[in-house]
This record gives structure tokens, sequence and C-alpha cells, in this order.
């Protein structure tokens, strides 16, 4: 699969839990947390694997380097976010105001990636190199999320 198949399809993995944690109930603070692990988790691995393989073969692209730069500025305040959220109490009054601010910090960069660095990278990368990119990450993608299981089950 492309490499730019296998970030969308990570896209939207998130968006479809950010929908599933709007439609919870007040209530259902066990699902908040089993939700909001799987957001952080799914965000980890996807910030990872664009950083580690995905931006570093852009910002040899002159015309991309801006707007990989502004990606991961955006990478880190998902990040910042995230930390934030898991030290906060899912019963607590602001808990889903700052669901809320992550998600829409998410959809703006998704739209911006999809929008503007995903045909950058189809007009400068062969399709080769795009399967090739997209393999790497799908690998890299398991061994994180393997990686983060074990942790959990310590
Ligand atoms: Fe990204």
């Amino acid at each position: 699969m492309k490499a730019t198949m296998v970030l969308k399809r990570d896209h939207q993995a998130v968006a479809q839990l950010f929908r599933d944690f709007e439609r919870l109930a007040d209530d259902d603070l066990a699902g908040r947390r089993l939700l909001v692990d799987r957001i952080r988790s799914e965000l980890d691995v996807h910030t990872r694997i664009e950083e580690e393989l995905f931006y570093p073969e852009l910002e040899r692209v002159e015309e991309a380097r801006d707007l990989v730069r502004e990606g991961r500025t955006e990478h880190q305040l998902v990040k910042d976010l995230c930390a934030e959220i898991a030290r906060l109490d899912p019963a607590g009054l602001d808990y889903v105001a700052k669901i809320e601010v992550l998600r829409e910090n998410v959809d703006h960069h998704v739209d911006e990636e999809e929008s503007e660095i995903f045909p950058l990278a189809k007009k400068h990368l062969s399709s080769e190199r795009l399967e090739k990119l997209g393999d790497q990450l799908e690998h890299r993608r398991e061994e994180l999320f393997k990686a983060l299981r074990k942790a959990e089950t310590v």
C-alpha cells in the first residue's frame, strides 16, 4: 500500500475513535478512559512513524520543507495535549473540553497533511518509492504497537 494510503487509513481510524468518544454516555468513565488510551496510542504511533520515515523523505524536497516543519510543530502540540490529558481525571469538568481541543488540533493537522503534504509526496516521489515507504510505515507501526502492548502488560 502507498505511504499516503497507510497514513490516511490511520487518520480515519483516529477520526472514528473521536466519534466513538462523542457517543459515550456522560457517566461512562471506563469507556472514556479506554477510548482515550486508544486515541493516545494511535496518535503516538502515527506521529512517530511519520516523523521517522515519512517526513525525512519529504524534507529532501525543497517545496515541501516548510510544510513538514509546520507538521512537526503540530505533532508537538498534539503530543503535549495528549500528555496533559493523561494527567487529567476523566470525571473532571474540563476533560471533555480538552478532548475536543485535541480533536480540533488533529483535524486541522490531518486536513493540512492530506490537502498539502500528500499531493507533494505524490508529485515528487515515484509510485515505487511510495509503495516501499508504505511497507516501511506499516512494519514500523506494527513494531511500535507491539512495544506499547508489551509495556502495558508488564
Ligand atoms: Fe501527521
